[in-house]
């Protein structure tokens, strides 16, 4: 959302009804549940949610009404992120690269070229040995992961020139999320980081402020940046996982049936985001190619992948206590190797 006056009246309402809520319960509370993200109602992250917002609804109706904000709604991930953090609202969904500023830990799924292929990525993330000790390690910041959710492989694209090679990204300023890994990835490339929120990068490219960005396919469409960067290069550089997080308070005061309850919906979430996943990245590189005319680009990897990999020993050396981490999704690197 721009308008800044907008989010205030929003927040004065939000106010004023947990004011009127708190008058009126009773015994039997009943508790509004606000879940944040910053996609479109028609993308995959909005339909899981959608179909958790049904579940948690069915099953404890009487005592929680889950709402869900899309679209920046709330404000950028990191608004959203700190609101969850304070108890404003109670999930939202950040990407991981957004999170590596609240919790140190984060920044391994940050690391370019940290998954061989999407088969290493999924165990991985599959595994609460990897994920566990990550999730968990935002608790005294208020806020922990409930499950993770696909957000594809991440390309860069840009509005003139096409990126065949890192040597292309010298001189061009490309948007990056707002992460100190993802910051560096750009410096090792060569190009000029420009870090910024998702919801400003349209009027960026279209201005000229940037030359380019990176990310998914689904950017191209659903947010319409293939209308303007017609050049998408599958350097694959990160497989970068959306993260769904929730107020510690709020799940710590359930009780065992409804954290159980809970619990399923986050599978659900997982679940339904993954299989729409799949489909949404299909249609939207049809639709980019037909419809926006955006032309996709297979540069060779390998020149991306020796410019990063230095990355992953400095991360590592700065906080060894991702090295376990690190080492089990090479275990499934090695047991997905093509
Ligand atoms: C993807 C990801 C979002 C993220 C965005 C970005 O769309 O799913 O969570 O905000 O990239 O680049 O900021």
């Amino acid at each position: 959302m721009k308008s800044s006056v907008k989010k205030s009246a929003f927040f004065s309402a939000l106010a004023l009804a947990s004011v009127l809520l708190a008058g009126c319960s009773g015994p039997a509370r009943h508790r509004i549940v606000r879940i944040g993200h910053n996609q479109s109602t028609s993308h995959p992250t909005h339909i899981a949610l959608t179909a958790f917002q049904d579940f948690i609804n069915e099953n404890l109706g009487e005592n929680f009404t889950v709402e869900v904000y899309p679209s920046e709604l709330l404000g950028s991930q990191t608004d959203m992120v700190q609101l969850t953090q304070t108890g404003a609202i109670d999930f939202c969904i950040a990407s991981n690269a957004i999170l590596e500023t609240f919790g140190r830990n984060y920044e391994i799924f940050n690391l370019p070229y940290l998954f061989v292929n999407a088969d290493a990525y999924h165990l991985s993330m599959d595994d609460p040995a990897v994920t566990g000790p990550i999730f968990s390690s935002t608790e005294k910041a208020g806020f922990t992961a409930v499950t993770w959710l696909d957000a594809g492989t991440r390309n860069f694209y840009t509005v003139k020139k096409p990126i065949e090679s890192p040597a292309d990204l010298k001189g061009l300023k490309i948007r990056v999320q707002q992460s100190p890994t993802n910051i560096e990835m750009m410096r090792l490339l060569g190009g000029s980081a420009t870090p910024m929120g998702f919801g400003e990068v349209y009027t960026a490219l279209q201005s000229n402020i940037i030359d380019g960005a990176e990310n998914n396919e689904m950017a191209l469409t659903d947010n319409g940046h293939g209308d303007v960067c017609k050049y998408y290069s599958y350097d694959m550089h990160q497989m970068v996982p959306d993260i769904l997080i929730g107020n510690l308070a709020f799940l710590e005061g359930l009780d065992e049936e409804e954290r159980a309850v809970f619990e399923e919906g986050f599978r659900l979430v997982n679940q339904v985001q993954r299989r729409e996943w799949v489909k949404a990245v299909e249609a939207a590189k049809e639709k980019a190619a037909t419809q926006q005319q955006v032309q996709f680009l297979y540069p060779d990897q390998a020149p991306f992948v020796a410019a990063c990999m230095p990355l992953h020993q400095s991360v590592l050396q700065g906080n060894p206590a991702l090295q376990p981490i690190y080492d089990a999704v090479q275990g499934y690197n090695k047991q997905c190797q093509p």
